[in-house]
């Protein structure tokens, strides 16, 4: 075992913001330990390209220095205030064929490294298992995604900064909705997890929060819900509402609806103007609402990282290191009771694996978890199969 270690790292998925703070984390640290870090540019792609000598493995070397904007911000502390990453990513599936998994392995080995740090969702994480065990990598991966579903981690880098955004989005869109006495619905991301919908919506004070771990589609009853709901909301005179919509909510058909938002408010519009033609007084004083549709798209992937991601994303990069450092190899780094752990792949991955083969998601919010009591407590309404008996009243 030799003292200097020669560390690749890269960034695979969909990018947040915090992951350039792990880049800054591993090489200010690796500096002060004199080891190399080779940053590995487009996730695994990168190997392709070394392999076919269109990278010199030098010019991939990542100093402490060289981020400067000038007169701005110098050296390498900048990154940990920029979103995106630096070394560009990945959000492909598996390589497409043995041929590709070969380039991949062969400029894995051109670099010499010692370990690998690969930072992804768990998509990611499956694939480069795969690659890591035909390869026999040291491999340490960092869970992040806004969504916050990598399993066996409470919290991913990137999630804290993203219900951040959402919920200042609900924020400001309140008081356009209160001016105009309209219904907003907002479709957040969450391709199969409702977190971001759920942390958002109740930080960012919404009505209705419909997720696919408990509203897995739209369904007339969920929609005749979410127009008594209002109703109740305007008897009270409180004219306005917000409603929060995760993108893994499938439409009326049981399909993917890419603008699940904007399907939502045409509902709710058509619904409640058609239910309070009807003599039943739940529905009393619907004819009057106008909904609008916001989709918050990739800008929940945007900003400044939060205070707490860049700790999370510091505390995690530095956590990999020690990893290397004790030749811990194939873990996971999670965060757990409030402070940073590590777990086995090899214990890990067939649960993950299982989830991707049914197609069902390793995380998902808890329905019977304190995040949904909470929402529950505050009279959100979730959907018919959590709906709150005071809500009807
Ligand atoms: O996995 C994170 C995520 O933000 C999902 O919520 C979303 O569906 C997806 O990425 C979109 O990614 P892209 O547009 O990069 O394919």
């Amino acid at each position: 075992m030799t003292n200097k270690k020669r560390i690749g790292i890269l960034t695979s998925g969909g990018d947040c913001p915090g992951l350039n703070a792990i880049i800054r984390a591993v090489v200010k640290y690796s500096y002060l330990k004199g080891w190399e870090v080779f940053g590995i540019p487009r996730g695994t792609d990168g190997f392709l390209d070394i392999s076919k000598g269109d990278l010199l493995i030098e010019d991939l070397k990542l100093q402490p220095h060289g981020y400067d904007v000038p007169g701005v911000l110098q050296g390498l502390d900048i990154l940990q205030f920029m979103s995106g990453s630096v070394l560009g990513s990945l959000s492909r599936g598996n390589p497409a064929d043995d041929h590709i998994t070969e380039h991949i392995l062969k400029g894995y080995n051109l670099l010499e490294l010692d370990a690998l740090i690969a930072i992804g969702g768990d998509g990611s994480l499956d694939i480069i298992y795969d690659l890591a065990k035909k390869g026999n990598w040291n491999l340490v991966v960092i869970p992040k995604t806004i969504d916050n579903d990598v399993a066996f981690t409470e919290r991913s880098v990137g999630f804290d900064t993203a219900s951040n955004t959402v919920t200042q989005a609900l924020y400001d869109l309140t008081f356009t909705a209160a001016s105009h006495e309209r219904i907003m619905v907002v479709q957040v991301m969450g391709r199969d997890a409702g977190h971001l919908a759920l942390h958002s919506g109740i930080a960012g004070g919404s009505d209705c929060i419909l997720i696919p771990e408990l509203t897995p589609k739209l369904t007339e009853k969920t929609i005749d819900g979410i127009c008594k709901y209002i109703a109740k909301l305007r008897k009270d005179r409180r004219k306005f509402a917000l409603i929060v919509v995760a993108e893994g909510v499938h439409g009326l058909n049981n399909q993917k609806d890419p603008y699940i938002g904007e399907t939502l408010a045409n509902l709710i519009r058509e619904y409640s103007h058609r239910l309070c033609s009807s003599d039943n007084t739940d529905y009393e004083g619907l004819d009057q609402i106008d909904t609008r549709a916001t989709v918050l798209g990739h800008l929940q992937r945007c900003g400044v990282p939060s205070s707490f991601d860049r700790i999370l994303a510091t505390v995690f990069g530095i956590k990999a290191l020690h990893l290397i450092e004790e030749e811990r190899y194939n873990r996971l780094v999670i965060w757990q009771n409030g402070a940073v752990e590590s777990k086995s792949l090899e214990q890990i991955m067939p649960m993950i694996k299982w989830c991707h083969q049914e197609n069902t998601c390793p995380a998902p919010v808890d329905p019977e978890g304190f995040m949904v009591r909470t929402a529950l407590s505050l009279g959100i309404y979730l959907g018919e199969s959590h709906f709150h008996p005071d809500h009807h009243q």
